[in-house]
């Protein structure tokens, strides 16, 4: 059984359709959530999907470093084979990502638009196709090894929040087919 761990910050789109996704495959065993923020909306969400959600609140440690200490430190009794950022908005140093296996979805066809605003420069950029993009996480924002890529059109007709909504559909049947492939 391959045991997963998702972190997230906030909404938890992709939070909840891994665990509806993934939950019930054989093989698979979506074993925690944790997140940074106390506030994020994803809590809930996991909860209420049967999911054990752990909080390592950011704000308590001094350091990026420590920060990664105390993640391992609650990560390590679950013994995680994967971790998946599914829209964790801290940057993780080596401490953490020489730790545990981890992965990351971000939303714009790497390299290109690096950072927090990924749809928005996608958008703005005046390509006609954006995308999203699995990568590896390692201690470069947003530069690990590519693992998946799809492409969004973006249409004349788009606003950035129908775009951003097709960049969502696409992530949700990406992810855990990414994720499948490489656990499995
Ligand atoms: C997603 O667009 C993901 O690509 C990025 O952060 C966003 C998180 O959205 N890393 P949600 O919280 O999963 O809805």
């Amino acid at each position: 059984m391959a045991r997963i761990v998702i972190l997230f910050s906030g909404r938890g789109g992709n939070l909840e359709n891994l665990i509806r996704k993934l939950g019930d495959k054989a093989g698979i065993e979506i074993a925690a959530a944790l997140t940074n923020n106390p506030q994020a909306d994803g809590i809930a969400k996991a909860q209420a999907l049967g999911v054990k959600v752990l909080c390592v609140p950011h704000k308590e440690y001094p350091d990026r470093e420590s920060f990664d200490r105390a993640l391992i430190a609650a990560l390590e009794p679950i013994g995680p084979d994967l971790v998946v950022l599914a829209g964790f908005m801290r940057i993780l140093t080596p401490v953490f990502t020489r730790r545990f296996e981890t992965i990351n979805i971000h939303p714009s066809l790497l390299p290109l638009f690096k950072g927090k605003d990924g749809v928005k420069e996608s958008f703005e950029s005046g390509m006609k196709v954006g995308g999203v993009t699995i990568h590896r996480v390692d201690e470069t924002l947003d530069g690990g090894e590519i693992l998946a890529q799809g492409c969004v059109p973006i249409l004349p007709t788009d606003t950035e929040e129908s775009y951003r909504e097709r960049v969502h559909a696409l992530e949700y049947e990406l992810y855990p087919k990414t994720i499948e492939e490489i656990l499995c």
